[in-house]
């Protein structure tokens, strides 16, 4: 949801430094680029609306740019159509000032407005040109530029991640509210980035800034203020994976890459929490928790997680509901002791921040549990449980979805010690092994062959295989772009078994033998019935390959986790799918990473 980055100290290499770091920031918007260098007495702007390539083409003719200091960005649209007028930096009127944003700026019409009855000239339909008009008017008035800087933001209502840079500063202006922005600090040389791959190529030492701070970077040093300007102190933390996690690996996508990490991102996962002689489950993180109710909280693929998650809570006898972040935020319901699980991959989710928020505000117990350290979210609630996936930067969430579901797993085995599954335990022991096994034999490729013409593709599942299916439909929207809707498969014959024909697709997903498989599969065979294909994604433990036009195997396992592996399938089918659709499978049209805006 739009990424930023700057740099103070990289000398001749800063242009390169800002366009690397946007390349790491991209997942997080690509409606346009454009960067800002300034230290010679000027600032030279340059921006392009598209993905971060038109920039480069266009950076490419150039030679005579040239500045120690640079701010950068990527845009994921707000206010105004992706044009190179609406892409970022912003300047003032005069052109010494330039300003890059993440986040909404909620009273930017107000400001315009004053700004514009002073004199002031814009040039885009963004609310983040008024930043730089404000420190202008600020400085005009005599303020030296941290004081303009401060001033500027004080007016500002909504979130940001806002960095600043001045014609004749030698520093970079940060102010943080409600959007992600972390510091980079290297040997001499600072950086700041939305978040930490746009410059870990560079260093592993970060400071994480909280909403109300403000910093001031300079090549050789670093400050951290309030909005009177008072010193705060921070700490410094090493970030612990490589450069490396955050490149292709060879793969032609990021989502392939991060489906094949699958195996060592679930191992990490459970590395040290999972104790196999005794069959129990030890997560010192969530040593403490007693978990009377619980209301998991999240977005998009991460409530269907929560969905997940729900079920596996009230299996182990604790009442738990999942709740549409947006939802919970504006309107809770009674709290009655329940703990609030946020469940969002990047810890940044707005939505999610805003319920947790809000479940904070009622005095709940609140735990994170999430991908990223250091995000808002795992700083902001009581406790972070942390699902130790690695970076992930295709859009379409794929191995964090099953580190989540995995997590949750132990979430729902240490709430109820004593109560140990052994089963379980083991199952989850082979799970990397077995989800090796569906990647190595997976015959995706093909279902998505046979259905490239499809008008419509439907998931179904019962119990835990109703998130999957509501998961599966979700990635085949985002990433190829075809109509796709999941279903509760008791639900179908309810209204959406009118949309069922000949040229729908249903991909059912069918585990174990008991009550939950037969009456599954007798849905299949309602669609089989009106000339639907089936897809059967299944362990073979009903017969429900009997009914199937395709079988997607996954190996017997425990209920609760065969669901992780069925998605794991599922995800390939619409990797497949839209791979050989043509479409931007890391970058789908209008989405962005982390949802920063709420
Ligand atoms: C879909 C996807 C989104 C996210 C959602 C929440 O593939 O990635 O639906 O799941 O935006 O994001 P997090 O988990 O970061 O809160």
């Amino acid at each position: 949801m739009c990424g930023i980055i700057g740099c103070v100290g990289r000398g001749d290499d800063t242009l390169d430094t800002l366009v690397h770091g946007l390349s790491k920031l991209e997942y997080r918007g690509y409606d346009s680029a454009g960067i800002a260098l300034a230290g010679n007495g000027s600032i030279q702007i340059r921006k392009r609306a598209g993905e971060l390539d038109r920039l480069e083409e266009a950076l490419g003719s150039e030679n005579d740019l040239s500045g120690t200091i640079g701010i950068g960005h990527t845009r994921w649209s707000t206010h105004g159509p992706p044009t190179d007028e609406n892409a970022h930096p912003h300047a003032d009127c005069t052109g010494s000032i330039a300003v890059v944003h993440n986040g909404i700026i909620e009273n930017y019409q107000s400001l315009r407005d004053e700004l514009e009855a002073d004199g002031h000239e814009f040039e885009s339909d963004t609310d983040t040109e008024v930043v730089p008009h404000l420190v202008e008017a600020e400085l005009d008035a005599g303020a030296s530029p941290d004081e303009a800087f401060r001033a500027a933001i004080d007016r500002l209502e909504g979130s940001f991640a806002i960095a600043c840079v001045l014609d004749d500063s030698g520093s970079v202006f940060v102010a943080r509210n409600d959007s992600p922005l972390v510091l980079g600090l290297g040997e001499e040389e600072t950086y700041l980035a939305s978040d930490v791959p746009a410059f870990r190529e560079f260093t592993d030492q970060v400071v994480y800034l909280s909403d109300g701070e403000f910093a001031e970077l300079w090549a050789d040093g670093w400050r951290v203020t309030d909005a009177s300007g008072d010193r705060i102190e921070k700490s410094i933390e090493t970030i612990s994976w490589d450069p490396e996690d955050t490149g292709k690996s060879g793969y032609d996508h990021f989502m392939l890459k991060e489906i094949h990490e699958q195996p060592r991102a679930l191992r990490q996962c459970l590395r040290g929490r999972v104790n196999e002689l005794e069959g129990d489950v030890t997560v010192p993180e969530l040593d403490d928790l007693e978990l009377e109710r619980v209301h998991l909280v999240a977005a998009g693929t991460s409530y269907h997680a929560a969905v997940y998650g729900s079920q596996l809570l009230c299996a182990a006898g604790i009442p738990a509901q999942a709740h549409y972040a947006h939802e919970y935020a504006i309107s809770p319901p009674p709290l009655e002791n329940a703990t609030v699980v946020g469940v969002s991959q990047s810890g940044e989710t707005a939505d999610t921040l805003a319920a947790t928020r809000e479940a904070r505000r009622l005095g709940a117990e609140t735990l994170a549990l999430t991908n990223t350290v250091g995000s808002t979210m795992a700083r902001e609630c009581d406790k972070a449980f942390y699902i130790r996936s690695g970076p992930e930067i295709g859009v379409a969430a794929t191995k964090t979805f099953a580190g989540q579901q995995t997590a949750l797993n132990l979430l729902a085995e240490a709430a109820t010690p004593g109560l140990g599954d052994r089963d379980l335990v083991s199952a989850l022991r082979d799970l990397p092994g077995n989800v090796q096994e569906i990647l190595d034999e997976s015959d995706a490729e093909a279902v998505a062959e046979a259905y490239l013409d499809a008008d419509a593709y439907f998931f179904i599942g019962r119990g835990l295989n109703f998130p999957v299916a509501l998961e599966g439909a979700l990635k085949m929207k985002e990433i190829s772009y075809e109509h796709a809707e999941g279903f509760a498969a008791g639900e179908l014959k309810h209204g959406p078994l009118a949309l069922v024909t000949s040229k729908t697709p249903v991909l059912a997903t069918v585990t174990g033998d008991g009550e939950f498989a037969r009456k599954t599969i007798g849905n299949v065979k309602e669609v089989e019935a009106r000339d639907a294909p089936v897809v059967a994604v299944t362990d073979r433990r009903s017969d429900v390959a009997r009914y199937a036009d395709h079988v997607l195997d996954v190996p017997g396992t425990h209920p609760r986790v065969a669901a992780i592996l069925a998605n794991v399938q599922l995800q390939l089918v619409s990797y497949h799918t839209a791979a050989k659709l043509g479409r931007s499978i890391d970058k789908p049209r209008n989405l962005a990473k982390s949802v920063t805006v709420e």
